[in-house]
């Protein structure tokens, strides 16, 4: 056994103080007990598994990526205990402790501008592209087209999920940015049950919700909000909207009043992705009739938004309520 082979099998626990819904049963996927504190552990090690199968990264090797930190995070854990060399790309909104994290696992970081555009080399993704092709030999995890991703969770989170619910769920719901959780087990599910409804939230500033509803890419949908970790500006390949029926939009304020409640009530210490998922299980459960059993999914560990919206002081002087 070593700290890879600690990846999945996360606990699935039921909410019970926040859901004043008596006949729906709603259930969180507890992601932060991955190692690397979460759900994207479960992908990175699918992916390097696969590129040391196929010869493209080979002993002592370089792994580079764009990562908004949770990737960082799981491919410095996976390049510490494999050898391998880190170089992990990111924009500057993403949190210190998130930095400081990937900098502890002796991954080498480069910060770029949040606001730089999807086109401007300074984009993370395009300095991580820069990077991968100046250093020879080095291996991109590319997560947002690489569909191994979905595959990740196809394979593990999908069957976790059926498994821990003895095949009762009926509603699933995950916000995403490189799409891979929600498609990935969006489409284990459906296989097994057709009839589970996939639901998934977005921010708003994100594109995903305007090209789920219109099918056109509208730049102008593009804002800036606080959420760290899903929402995007551009169509992820790993992203498959045919697995989604319905989306929601979120607020910020929706997102971290969320979390800051499940911490308060259900003693769950996830981040602002996880508030915002179960904002809308919420939302989903009020507007559902017949009993029913929603899973969703906690992405990754408080203890990295501390700073941030955990933080009164944070809160109050970036306007939300509290
Ligand atoms: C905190 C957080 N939540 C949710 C997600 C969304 O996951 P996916 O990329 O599988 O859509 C991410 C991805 O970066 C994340 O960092």
């Amino acid at each position: 056994m070593n700290i890879e082979n600690t990846v999945g099998n996360t606990p699935l626990v039921k909410l019970i103080n926040i859901n004043p819904y008596k006949h729906i049963e709603i259930y969180a996927k507890l992601e932060f007990f991955n190692p690397s504190g979460s759900i994207k552990d479960r992908i990175v090690k699918h992916i390097i598994e696969d590129a040391e199968n196929r010869g493209l990264l080979k002993k002592g090797g370089t792994i580079v990526e764009n990562t908004s930190g949770n990737t960082g995070a799981a491919v410095a854990t996976i390049a510490a205990i494999k050898g391998y060399r880190a170089i992990l790309t990111m924009p500057d909104k993403v949190s210190t402790e998130k930095q400081n994290t990937l900098k502890a696992l002796g991954a080498e970081i480069v910060v770029t501008p949040t606001s730089a555009a999807p086109n401007s080399p300074e984009h993370y993704v395009n300095t991580a592209k820069r990077i991968s092709e100046e250093i020879k030999g080095s291996f991109r995890i590319n997560q947002y087209d690489n569909l191994l991703n979905p595959e990740a969770h196809y394979l593990t989170t999908g069957p976790e999920i059926w498994e821990q619910t003895g095949g009762k769920i009926t509603h699933y719901v995950a916000s995403g940015s490189t799409g891979g959780t929600i498609s990935g087990v969006s489409r284990f599910l459906k296989e097994k049950k057709p009839e589970v409804f996939s639901l998934m939230p977005d921010p708003a500033g994100s594109i995903y919700y305007d090209y789920f509803k219109t099918k056109k890419i509208n730049n102008d949908a593009i804002g800036t909000y606080f959420v760290e970790g899903v929402g995007e500006d551009h169509i992820a390949k790993a992203m498959d909207f045919s697995l989604v029926d319905e989306m929601i939009q979120f607020t910020d304020q929706d997102a971290f009043e969320t979390a800051r409640l499940l911490a308060r009530k259900e003693g769950i210490l996830g981040g602002g992705t996880g508030g915002a998922n179960v904002w809308a299980a919420l939302k989903l459960a009020a507007s559902l009739t017949v009993p029913s059993v929603i899973v969703t999914i906690i992405p990754d560990n408080g203890v990295k938004y501390l700073s941030k919206f955990y933080n009164d002081e944070w809160m109050v002087k970036n306007g939300f309520k509290l």
